[in-house]
């Protein structure tokens, strides 16, 4: 049980499987905790909680509002903390290259409720804001640019690959066609040229006609698949033996990659599969803290539907 003091607020991002983390990560007095995607702090509390008073924080967020979260976490708590604000992808490098070593580090990739439920962000297509889904602000490329710059093939393709969008194609022609007449500034100009392209009883089915699309400008403006690519090699490396690695993904593309690099290194013989006894000789330097992932419980998604699709996998450094 949480101190009060570190109980998460109604209003604030929820903790998804939070105890499962938690349990996977087994921080212990004396460590040295990342929590590379701290938005509100929610997972960051519980984790600082079990440090109990020893040991380090390094939070991250590419998001300049994570620092009030920061504040009220580092004015609540006995725990020494910094953050760093930027991209997983480049500052997890940074700090391996400097040698920074962890116990436990934790990665909970996508939105915060913060940022969906702030519309002048320009994430949510239930309320009509300007086109941005920056989670950092100062960063160049917005999804008004993606909207209006990319080729009608591009946005075809990451509606497809980041959105598994059916009407990819015809959502991609509307807009151009659209955007000849007048630039795209707003979500709800977008959400109505996205329910304009698909056919009627489309419209109805599979939750809100614009979710798909959405997700997929979300990903590409944030490049969000790359900063996962860089972030995984230089956390693992940072990695104390005996340290362990939790990755929350909330979209296929992720845990795909998530799984597929775990895998790669919970599995050390590289024989092929018909030779009868290993004879590469090679030995694993990571075990997996879960075979399979683990997803939350109904119960969960009753209490927060945002953790529907949440996928927790995790690995441990061999000693
Ligand atoms: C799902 S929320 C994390 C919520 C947090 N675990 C909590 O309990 O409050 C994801 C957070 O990670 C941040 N984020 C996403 N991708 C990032 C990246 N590539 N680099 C740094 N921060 C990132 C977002 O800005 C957001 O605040």
């Amino acid at each position: 049980m949480l101190p009060n003091v570190l109980q998460p607020r109604e209003a604030d991002h929820v903790p998804v499987l939070a105890e499962e983390v938690r349990v996977y990560l087994g921080v212990q007095p004396g460590e040295t905790v990342v929590d590379a995607t701290f938005g509100a702090g929610g997972h960051a509390a519980i984790l600082a909680g079990d440090l109990r008073g020893k040991g380090k924080l390094i939070a991250i967020d590419r998001d300049p509002t994570a620092r009030t979260y920061f504040e009220r976490l580092t004015s609540r708590a006995t725990v020494s903390a910094r953050l760093l604000r930027g991209d997983f992808g480049v500052v997890l490098p940074q700090l391996a290259d400097n040698g920074v070593r962890a116990d436990a580090i934790l990665l909970d990739l996508g939105v915060s409720s913060m940022q969906l439920d702030r519309p002048e962000r320009g994430f949510s297509y239930a309320a009509d804001a300007p086109l941005d889904m920056r989670m950092d602000p100062t960063q160049d490329v917005s999804a008004c640019d993606v909207v209006n710059t990319w080729s009608e093939k591009e946005l075809a393709t990451i509606f497809r690959r980041y959105g598994e969008e059916r009407y990819a194609r015809q959502i991609a022609r509307a807009i151009v066609r659209r955007r000849r007449d007048r630039p795209f500034e707003r979500t709800g100009e977008l959400v109505d040229t996205i329910k304009a392209a698909i056919p009627a009883p489309a419209r109805f089915g599979d939750g809100h006609p614009a979710k798909r699309v959405f997700q997929a400008l979300r990903i590409a403006v944030n490049d969000e698949l790359d900063s996962l690519e860089g972030a995984l090699p230089a956390a693992l490396e940072m990695l104390r033996p005996g340290g362990r690695l939790a990755v929350i993904s909330f979209h296929s593309l992720e845990d795909r990659m998530v799984k597929e690099r775990f895998r790669a290194l919970t599995q050390a013989c590289t024989c092929p599969p018909d030779l009868p006894v290993c004879a590469c000789g090679a030995r694993a330097s990571f075990a997996a803290l879960t075979r399979k992932p683990t997803v939350p419980s109904e119960a969960e998604v009753e209490r927060n539907p945002r953790a529907r699709s949440a996928k927790l996998r995790g690995v441990e450094k061999i000693r």
